[in-house]
């Protein structure tokens, strides 16, 4: 079944000192509105892993269920890898807390009519995965680990190529344009095994800019900023509001204007889908 969808895609929103309570409340106004058929937040909820953050995120999230479904992963911020630095205490403990809020799923899953996006985590804290020779990585870089890519590759080869496949993970998968960084070790890996599962389309954040760019010509990267106060930059927040219609995908940012105290639709980025639906000629439409 194909069908016009809706998804908007938040990230960052970093509760805690550095969160923006103006936007937040924007934000809780405008979303409705948009009458999305899915919330997804990829990752970085909190700023420091703290109960009063994950708390605060926990409310913004049940709230936005009254909306649309919702799909939450992890990010960097929201692990408290010091309790198992390389795993050393096992692999639970780093993400005890974030499960205590967010349900024992690190990787859910959501299907609806016509699409089925999928988690992935990037987000290990200090983990062989992500190490780089650069110190200033430790604990912010993350990794896509093949057992990731082949467990959703799994999944998405379940379904029909009527079905829209979305990856939702936290790191950033292209370059960021301001950082000049990329959100994961071992990137041209993690690309490959990207492209490998079929995906339509990956949600992403962690950059604190947004971006929507295509892979190897094909799968669509949604990168969206932070709702917080630490956009790159000093540039205006932002979060992304997607469509998928018949033939493409439509990857809008919305921008937030601190003086006037509202978000605002700003351009939008068009790319062809790599399964349209057959335009029909008027005499088939005629026939059918
Ligand atoms: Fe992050």
């Amino acid at each position: 079944m194909v069908r016009d969808l809706t998804i908007v895609h938040l990230s960052d929103l970093h509760f805690g000192g550095v969160a923006d309570l103006a936007q937040i409340e924007a934000l809780e106004v405008l979303v409705p509105t948009i009458e999305p058929d899915v919330i997804a937040f990829s990752g970085d909820l909190t700023q420091r892993a703290r109960h009063g953050e994950f708390q605060r995120a926990r409310a913004l999230v049940r709230q936005f269920r009254d909306t649309a479904p919702t799909l939450v992963v992890p990010g960097n911020h929201d692990v408290t890898w010091w309790r198992s630095p390389f795993s050393i205490a096992g692999p639970r403990a780093k993400y005890e807390k974030y499960r205590q809020y967010f349900g024992e799923e690190l990787t859910p899953t959501l299907e609806l009519p016509g699409v089925l996006l999928a988690g992935a985590l990037t987000a290990y804290g200090v983990a062989v995965g992500s190490l780089t020779p650069n110190l200033r990585d430790l604990a912010v870089k993350g990794h896509l680990p093949k057992s990731e890519t082949d467990r959703v590759a799994k999944l998405f080869a379940q379904t029909g190529n009527d079905v829209f496949k979305v990856i939702v993970l936290h790191h950033n998968i292209m370059r960021g344009q301001l950082s000049q960084r990329m959100g994961l070790a071992r990137w041209p890996e993690a690309h490959r095994r990207l492209l490998g599962t079929g995906a339509d389309l990956v949600l992403c954040g962690h950059d604190h800019q947004e971006g929507a760019d295509q892979l190897d010509g094909g799968l669509i990267i949604s990168t969206t900023g932070t709702l917080s106060t630490r956009m790159r930059g000093g540039r205006p927040s932002v979060f992304n509001v997607i469509k998928v219609d018949h033939q493409a995908v439509h990857v809008q940012f919305v921008r937030w204007e601190s003086g006037a105290g509202l978000f605002r639709f700003s351009d939008t980025h068009s790319f062809a889908k790599r399964h349209p639906v057959p335009v029909l000629s008027a005499a088939e439409r005629r026939a059918g």
